[in-house]
Parts: C-alpha cells; sequence; structure tokens
C-alpha cells in the first residue's frame, strides 16, 4: 500500500518527503484554508516538485458539470502530476467521464457508501476516497466501506485506486492495508506517529549507551 499525506502545509509535505515514505499527497480546500494558502495553485505546484512524480490532488469547487470542467483544466495544466478531485454527485460523474476522455486522472472524493464506490469506478475515476474516520464518527464501521470497495473492484477488475481516506490514527492505517486499500492519505500528526515504538526509543537508547561505554576509557565515565 503507497502512503500519501494529506495536508496542504508545505512545511509538512516538505518533511514528510525526505523520511522517503511519500508515494503522493491530496489536498482539499479545508486543508488549503488552513495552511492559509491564499495562491494555493503555485502551493499545488511546489507539492508537486516536493514529491516528485507523485500523484497530487487537487480538488475542484463548483458544483455544476461545465464549472468542474473549466477548473480541472486549469488545475491539470499546473503540472502533469495534478489529479482532479471531483465530488460523488451525478454532476461530478460527468465530469470524471469527460475528463477521463480528455486523458485527465481524477479522484472522486466525498464517497461514504460501497454503491458510490461502484459509481465512481463506472465513471472511469483513477482514484475514489472513501471517508473512514467520518464515517467511523457516525457509529458507522468506515473501514468496511474501503473493503466493500476493493472487493468489488477486484472481482471486476476495475482499474481505480482505492484510497483509505479521513484517516485518524495508525490503527486506520494498518486496517486500510489489511483491507487491501492502495493507498491511505494520512495527516502529517498520524504519519509521525507510525515511525513511533516505546521498545526502538528504548532500544537506541541502550545501544547508544552501551557504545559509549564501549569507546571510554576504562573507569572514566563519559
Ligand atoms: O482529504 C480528505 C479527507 O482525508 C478528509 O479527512 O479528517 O477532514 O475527515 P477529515
Amino acid at each position: 500500500m503507497k502512503l500519501f499525506l494529506d495536508s496542504a502545509d508545505l512545511d509538512e509535505v516538505r518533511e514528510a518527503a525526505g523520511w522517503g515514505v511519500l508515494s503522493g499527497v491530496t489536498t482539499n480546500p479545508s486543508l488549503l484554508a488552513k495552511a492559509g494558502a491564499r495562491d494555493f495553485q503555485s502551493v499545488i505546484r511546489e507539492i508537486c516538485t516536493l514529491v516528485p512524480g507523485g500523484p497530487i490532488s487537487a480538488e475542484v469547487v463548483s458544483e455544476d458539470t461545465a464549472g468542474m470542467l473549466r477548473e480541472a483544466r486549469e488545475l491539470a495544466a499546473l503540472h502533469p502530476q495534478v489529479v482532479i478531485k471531483i465530488p460523488m454527485t451525478p454532476a461530478g460523474m460527468a465530469a470524471v467521464r469527460a475528463l477521463k476522455d480528455e486523458g485527465i486522472r481524477t479522484n472522486v472524493t466525498l464517497v461514504f457508501s460501497t454503491a458510490q464506490g461502484l459509481l465512481a469506478a463506472a465513471a472511469g475515476a483513477s482514484f475514489v476516497s472513501p471517508f473512514v474516520g467520518r464515517l467511523d464518527d457516525t457509529g458507522a464501521d468506515g473501514m468496511a466501506v474501503v473493503r466493500e470497495i476493493v472487493s468489488i473492484y477486484r472481482l471486476y477488475g476495475y482499474p481505480t485506486e482505492v484510497i483509505a481516506a479521513s484517516i485518524r490514527h495508525p490503527r486506520h492505517v494498518v486496517e486500510a492495508a489489511l483491507a487491501g486499500a492502495h493507498i491511505a492519505t494520512i495527516p502529517f500528526k498520524v504519519l509521525r506517529q507510525l515511525f513511533e515504538h516505546p521498545l526502538t526509543r528504548q532500544g537506541i537508547e541502550r545501544f547508544l549507551a552501551d557504545w559509549r561505554a564501549l569507546q571510554a576509557p576504562r573507569g572514566v565515565e563519559v
């Protein structure tokens, strides 16, 4: 499973890209607002250069197909890595179909049911983003939707890749991998948490202490 960063914060993207584990980035209007990205087009372009070759999702805000297509073409022209994020609506799926015919990749967002996942694949989406955490918040089993979409895509050979989105904690990432998601898009804090284990920290400290003791002249404390 590939790991994407779910962020529009350039410092976060820069740092996470430096860890060597990142394959792409997803943004949305809320994340761009949180990052204070007024000139969002340069932010998207900069993210593309920070994560070379990785798909970088940028979302449209129009609600009609014509408006979505206009925005999508502008965003796609920013950089070849840009993938257009389109909401799961009838107008959105019409835009996904038209963009596929133009060779522009799409990521269908705000997916909360397996049926919606099926529609995204039928429209020819490159990626589909079921929102696990927001479903969990309602008392539903968000990961079950990921599992079912993955099974259906396998059964029928749909090439659409499943992005487990709205990830809230490290266990979500592991469960997304076990469910067969192609990608998990992860907030910076959770991506950082994935590295942590108390025994790793404790092990490093013990190795360093033993190494320092070996280097020190006998009987001399360092
Ligand atoms: O980028 C889409 C999704 O990951 C949003 O997550 O935390 O706002 O539910 P969240």
